[in-house]
């Protein structure tokens, strides 16, 4: 019937209970129970006296009507679930404590206060834990619910040697390899020959088969994407079913984060969040979020945190698709001039384009720099004992910049999309590192992160 939750909070003298459902299709209806909270039992969940006091969001207006009649269909059935969780014996949990199988573990990743940053900022700083995934990041949510989608279609028909094709830098394939191995799939992953090579280990000891190929441009026939795309048309022109997951242009990608990220983010803080931060590699974690928060956190700012050598920050503050180290003569690296694995791009894919156009609904991006990334990443280790991937470095980095810009007393989240294990070879090795002039030992101050915001 939905998900519920209460709010004790003393706002105008008393205590009122609030009661979210977030799973009617149109959004949010908030049932304030004319109850105080000390007397929560039967009598306020009986209580006939719910009042529908607001939809969040300005979206849901028009349907106002319709959530008043779902609400009022809803309280009874709301109040009988209610009382049945409130005099459930404690043990019971349990039940719903055992996974089905490994993808049962798949999100309802916890949300983690980061001390270090939320201290020196008087700002709560959080993070989804999403290297707690089983596969070890955030793209385990998309692996399981886009095959689950084709499965639906009939695109998958598990243990009939369909296989699953997709270009990845890496992490997105050890989660689709995962999934494919519990539900009965061969999966071949190609991955730009400059990604850690713990990445393709994995992928391989994953049961996937792994081609490394050289970076180069998406327009590129070449490009891990494209390649990945043809062998998928090879394998169907030979008589059997494969499927490209496509997960840059696949909209299926957003919605996955839209279902299941964006409702644990508002689910968490109990609708307290004040900014939401991340990066984007195909854009589906950031767009998906930020389109099931904004309609429904008022005021909220959603912020892209994007590596050097990415033209997307520049998309998002000016409206041009430009990194600085496109300026002829000035770029290292083939792709995005960055060493930070798994967000920044010089295109639009059509996940981020949900952000972007027509009208960008971006509040704005923070470029970070690889070597603020890599301070960052011995900051938090130092501090926290958190052991963040490049990614979650950045994402940190422009959370820091977000909260100092809005002051004491807000809540921002980001997301460790991976954990430091994924980058031994390269981010996370202080030789390598201090080889490029990165500084490997924690600064001592969180003053070393310039204030761009
Ligand atoms: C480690 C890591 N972090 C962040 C991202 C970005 O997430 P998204 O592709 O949803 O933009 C990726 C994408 O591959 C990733 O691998």
């Amino acid at each position: 019937m939905g998900s519920w939750r209460f709010k004790g909070q003393a706002t105008d003298g008393r205590v009122y209970d609030e009661l979210v459902y977030d799973e009617l299709a149109v959004g949010i209806a908030r049932l304030t129970l004319d109850e105080p909270a000390a007397g929560v039992g039967q009598q306020s969940i009986e209580s006939s006296a719910c009042l529908v006091d607001g939809i969040v969001g300005g979206a849901m207006d028009s349907r106002a009507a319709h959530i008043c009649v779902a609400a009022a269909l809803v309280s009874a059935a709301v109040g009988y679930q209610l009382w049945r969780l409130l005099s459930r014996p404690a043990s019971s949990s349990t039940e719903e404590a055992i996974a089905d199988g490994v993808t049962g573990l798949i999100g309802n990743t916890p949300l983690l206060r980061i001390r270090s940053l939320s201290e020196a900022t008087g700002c709560e700083v959080l993070a989804k834990a999403e290297f707690l995934n089983p596969g070890g990041s955030s793209k385990d949510r998309i692996a399981l619910y886009l095959i689950e989608r084709a499965e639906a279609r009939g695109q998958l028909r598990p243990h009939a040697s369909d296989c699953i094709f997709e270009g990845t830098s890496g992490s997105t394939g050890i989660s689709l390899a995962m999934v494919a191995r519990a539900r009965g799939y061969l999966c071949h992953i190609v991955m730009p020959s400059d990604q850690a090579i713990e990445k393709s280990q994995l992928l391989e000891r994953h049961g996937a088969t792994v081609e490394r190929v050289a970076p180069c441009s998406i327009v590129d026939r070449n490009n891990f994407v494209n390649v990945a795309r043809r062998r998928a048309r090879e394998y169907c022109a030979g008589g059997r079913q494969g499927y490209f997951v496509d997960q840059f242009e696949n909209p299926l990608n957003a919605e996955a984060h839209y279902r299941t990220t964006g409702p644990e983010i508002l689910r968490q803080t109990h609708g307290r969040v004040s900014a939401f931060v991340h990066g984007s590699g195909t854009g589906g974690t950031i767009a998906g979020v930020t389109h099931y928060l904004k309609p429904r956190v008022p005021n909220i700012k959603c912020y892209l945190a994007d590596p050097q050598g990415s033209g997307l920050a520049n998309k998002v503050n000016h409206n041009v698709l430009f990194a600085d180290a496109e300026r002829e003569g000035t770029r290292r690296r083939q792709q995005v001039d960055t060493l930070v694995e798994g967000v920044g791009l010089n295109r639009l894919t059509r996940n981020f384009a949900r952000l972007v156009g027509p009208k960008c609904i971006l509040d704005g991006a923070i470029s970070v720099s690889d070597a603020d990334a890599v301070a960052m990443s011995r900051w938090l280790m130092a501090n926290d004992g958190l052991f963040v991937g490049s990614s979650g470095a950045i994402n940190c980095v422009a959370a820091l910049n977000v909260a100092r810009a809005l002051g004491p007393g807000h809540t921002v989240v980001t997301i460790l999309a991976d954990s430091g294990q994924r980058h031994l070879t390269k981010f996370w090795n202080d030789d390598a590192m201090a080889a490029l002039g990165h500084p490997v030992v924690a600064p001592e101050s969180l003053d070393a992160f310039k204030q761009v915001l």
